[in-house]
């Protein structure tokens, strides 16, 4: 083939890579499933509406206290915080003023929302607290698309 016909197949080719991209963005933000299930982050949304959302807003994106999603947040020390590390200082220091007065399991699900809402993937092992990985190794902070409506979780 010539100069231009492989030209037009490259272009054919990004043009359907792009698409795919697009399609599947909503799926693939990283490649790792993460230490939650679906259900942990799905019985976190509630629990985080009720006990966070008040002063960082229903889509974490702070309201007088810090966002909890984003590019800045995972660019944060929290990024480079192991997952027991995040949970940890939220145990103890969340909901503000009302620290450590959730039970554990509401503080593992609000975590694994919180992982889910910053692009890390679910998959079949339970979050504990001792969680090893790094936030920043399995979340990129891209929040899925339609993650807000719950739509990802249906
Ligand atoms: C009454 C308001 C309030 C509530 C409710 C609350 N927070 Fe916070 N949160 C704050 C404030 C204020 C800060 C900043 C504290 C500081 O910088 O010392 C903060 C900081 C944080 C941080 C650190 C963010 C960063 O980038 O520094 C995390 C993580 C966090 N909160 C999680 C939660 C979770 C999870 C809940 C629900 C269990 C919760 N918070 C409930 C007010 C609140």
């Amino acid at each position: 083939m010539n100069a231009h016909e492989k030209n037009a197949l490259l272009i054919a080719v990004l043009a359907i890579a792009a698409s795919d991209i697009w399609t599947n963005n909503a799926v693939a933000q990283s490649n790792n499933p993460a230490p939650f299930t679906q259900a942990q982050a799905d019985a976190g949304r509630q629990s985080y509406l009720t006990n966070c959302a008040s002063c960082h807003n229903e889509d974490l994106s702070g309201k007088g206290a810090p966002a909890l999603a984003g590019k800045a947040f995972i660019k944060s020390n929290f990024g480079q915080a192991t997952v027991a590390e995040l949970y940890g200082f939220i145990q103890k220091s969340m909901p503000y003023g009302d620290s450590d007065s959730l039970a554990t399991e509401s503080y593992l699900s609000i975590v694994a929302f919180i992982l889910e809402a910053n692009g890390a993937n679910p998959g079949d092992q339970s979050l504990t607290p001792a969680a090893s990985v790094r936030v920043s190794e399995i979340a990129t902070g891209d929040m899925p698309a339609g993650f807000l409506s719950g739509a990802k979780s249906k």
